[in-house]
């Protein structure tokens, strides 16, 4: 009977659906934040495009539909959007979401309300700007997940509103600052916001999404207080005032047991072998290197980085994208056998967790960033385009977490390389940074622990939700 039914939805835990953009920068964090939320007793839908979809069930082993699986107090479920595959291009990718995105986004909501489960709130993340407008549409308030810095979002921020002019590229020297971030140059500024950006139709997602931002109820961000207070304290003295940045992070693996082991975002299975293989190694002696999921290296830089490697004396876990593999240099593999290893995904999460490690050379992608910081864990930082330039500025500069390694004006040399991997590890600073990563591992820990102010967040979004 109608009264029944209705009892039944009153006392249903709240619904939050996650809507994340195709990318693996994006679909761990998202989850990692379906998985707090749920873990507090709500029900979390999480979604995207068709083709991540058949990725997670392949890689990551989810499966769609259905009541999904217990996560903590709650539950986290799985439905993906109808979508054609629009291939590998990213600005085919962008296009194809503006059109195909929104209706097939709209009828993903109704059928929840159709099928019992009303959405209470819905989350989005960059690069989706349409996302909002089709909650709207459907009467449903939304929450934005920022999976990038503070830092980054004051930086987009203030360029969206004409509030900063960044110096010429061509000009190292010439200095910018805004308020509670340090002095700052060209090159620690998102590249997405510089003349030479060659992803347009990105860039223009990014800076569409920011000027709609402030309608979202909420503006959950992947960082920590404690890690960004300045930058945090100084928004509000910005006008046009920004939203209120509210942080939820670091989002990371809590590793706290098979139930949270249950649901994963990988979209490329990883090796097996990495723990066990990490296990064999001395205590803090593994360099671990990882470009992420989206940087490809040239075959030049893989071959210098290889032997760059190699010249370290150290043994090395080394991540390798399948189609870089041929760029190896010949007879590579067999020449450090047993001493270096190279897969082409790796649990990332366990295996800065783990004691062998001893330094992470990281593109810096936010993800990394948090996930070695969390770890503690020093970097030798290698950012390429996009984020990652700031990232690295402030793991190396402000944190005081690791050395930078620079490409020659040729390019990346092996000799740079070796000197600083054996800088992050052994050199006269490496005491220095490691106790420096340990503080803030530390402070991290403390930020997601029960209570900790990022895990005070998501108990205060949760209870505004299920309100
Ligand atoms: C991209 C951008 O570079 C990043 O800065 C942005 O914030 C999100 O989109 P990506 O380049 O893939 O992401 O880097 P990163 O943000 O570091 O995310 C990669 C994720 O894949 C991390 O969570 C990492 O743990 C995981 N990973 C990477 C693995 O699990 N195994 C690997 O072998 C490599």
């Amino acid at each position: 009977p109608p009264a029944v039914a209705a009892a039944a939805a009153a006392s249903a835990p709240a619904h939050v659906l996650l809507i994340c953009f195709p990318g693996q920068g994006h679909v761990n964090p998202m989850l990692r934040l379906a998985k707090r939320v749920a873990a507090k007793g709500l029900l979390v839908t999480f979604s995207s495009v068709a083709s991540v979809g058949a990725r997670l069930v392949a890689a990551a082993g989810v499966s769609a539909g259905g009541d999904g699986v217990p996560v903590g107090r709650g539950r986290v479920r799985f439905e993906f959007l109808e979508d054609g595959d629009p291939g590998p291009d990213l600005d085919d990718l962008m296009r194809h979401l503006e059109t195909a995105g929104p209706p097939a986004f709209a009828a993903l909501l109704r059928r929840q309300a159709e099928e019992g489960r009303p959405v209470a709130c819905v989350v989005v993340n960059p690069f989706l700007p349409w996302a909002s407008d089709v909650a709207a549409g459907e009467g449903i308030p939304t929450a934005v997940l920022w999976v990038q810095s503070c830092a980054v979002f004051s930086l987009y921020y203030h360029h969206v509103h004409g509030l900063v002019e960044f110096p010429p590229e061509d000009d190292p020297a010439a200095r910018f600052r805004l308020p509670g971030l340090p002095e700052m140059s060209a090159a620690d500024v998102p590249s997405f916001l510089l003349p030479s950006n060659p992803f347009k139709l990105l860039a223009d997602a990014i800076i569409t999404q920011f000027r709609t931002i402030g309608r979202a109820s909420w503006v959950l961000v992947n960082s920590f207080a404690e890690l960004e207070a300045d930058v945090v304290a100084a928004l509000p003295g910005v006008t046009p005032r920004p939203p209120e940045l509210i942080p939820v992070g670091p989002l990371i693996e809590l590793q706290q047991g098979e139930e949270d082991d249950a649901v994963r975002g990988d979209l490329i299975k990883a090796a097996d072998n990495c723990v066990e293989w990490l296990d064999a190694q001395p205590p803090r002696s593994v360099v671990y290197a990882s470009v992420g999921s989206v940087v490809v290296l040239s075959p030049g830089e893989v071959a210098e980085m290889a032997h760059g490697l190699a010249s370290t004396g150290r043994p090395f876990l080394w991540v390798v994208r399948l189609d870089t593999q041929p760029h190896l240099p010949a007879g590579f593999l067999d020449s450090v056998s047993g001493r270096g290893a190279v897969v082409p995904w790796s649990p990332q999460d366990r295996v800065l967790a783990h004691p062998s490690t001893a330094c992470f050379l990281t593109h810096c992608g936010w993800n990394s960033t948090l996930e070695t910081v969390a770890a503690g864990v020093p970097v030798v930082a290698f950012p390429q385009w996009g984020d990652q330039c700031t990232d690295a500025r402030f793991l190396v500069e402000e944190l005081g977490m690791g050395v930078r390694l620079r490409a020659a004006p040729a390019g990346l040399r092996r000799e740079a390389v070796r000197d600083a991997v054996e800088a992050a590890v052994a050199g006269p600073r490496a005491g220095e940074m490691l106790a420096s990563a340990r503080r803030w591992s530390a402070a991290a820990r403390a930020a997601v622990a029960p209570g900790g102010s990022s895990d005070a967040h998501v108990q205060a979004f949760v209870d505004e939700v299920a309100r």
